[in-house]
């Protein structure tokens, strides 16, 4: 298996990035010019983890999301569904946590986390809405949620050269520098498909997440989502 068809079929995902664990963290720099350092800079700073809060990184992946909320001595539970990715994790990070477990399923109680947040994974997860509920499920009332996932440039001329143009150079860039460019078809076409910010608020809203909002980076190629479970923290 080396790529997911849209239909995002849970072994194929799974499959798909073991294939790709070893040199994830260092095709996400080059393809991104970059900009993933800032991005998740960003993520932190909405996170705003503190020490001796628990924070859940879903769809960890190699646990490199999780490594910026590590640093501020917060407890911090990478949990993702691909055991090449945690392996790899488990490599670079012996002391973090690494879980495993699919997003529609999560192996934690009830009202566990102050923080839950998920970095380029919520694209994958066959099923966004159970994964948004999960994701409630497992949070403290007045706790959060904090998405970061590609979503639609705002301003239309780029929007245009994004998802015609830049999607579509994807595939033949990755060859260069991926050990599996198929995977970054599925990249590029899963970004294609993937709902715009007004439509995965409400996503989040139907979850039951409430006091909603967004706020883009880069001018829209990605966007981070909050939202909080209602009741007291
Ligand atoms: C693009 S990687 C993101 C990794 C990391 N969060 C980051 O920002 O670098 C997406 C991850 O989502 C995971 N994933 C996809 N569907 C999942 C599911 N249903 N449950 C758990 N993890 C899932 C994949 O295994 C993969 O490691």
């Amino acid at each position: 298996m080396t790529r997911a068809s849209l239909d995002k079929q849970p072994h194929e995902v799974a499959s798909m990035f073991d294939g790709v664990a070893a040199n994830y963290d260092l095709t996400n720099d080059v393809l991104s010019l970059g900009q993933a350092r800032l991005w998740r800079k960003e993520v932190a700073r909405a996170v705003n983890a503190r020490p001796a809060q628990k924070v859940l990184d879903l769809a960890a992946g190699t646990a490199t999301s999780s490594m910026p909320f590590a640093a501020t001595g917060a407890y911090v539970v990478p949990c993702d569904f691909s055991l090449g990715m945690l392996r790899e994790g488990k490599k670079r990070h012996p002391w973090l946590p690494l879980t495993a477990g699919d997003a529609t399923k999560l192996p934690f109680r009830d009202d566990v986390f102050d923080t839950v947040t998920i970095s380029f994974g919520l694209r994958n997860v066959h099923d966004t809405d159970s994964a948004l509920r999960e994701l409630y499920r497992v949070t403290k009332p007045g706790g959060q949620v904090v998405i970061c996932e590609f979503s639609q440039p705002t301003w239309e001329p780029f929007r245009t050269v994004y998802k015609e143009y830049l999607m579509r150079a994807l595939p033949p860039v990755a060859r260069g520098v991926s050990s599996n460019p198929d995977a970054y078809v599925y990249l590029a076409e899963s970004i294609r498909a993937w709902p715009d910010q007004p439509a995965l608020a409400g996503l989040l809203q139907k979850a039951g997440w409430s006091k909603v909002a967004w706020r883009n980076l880069t001018g829209g190629v990605v966007a981070l989502h909050r939202g909080v479970k209602a009741g007291q923290a």
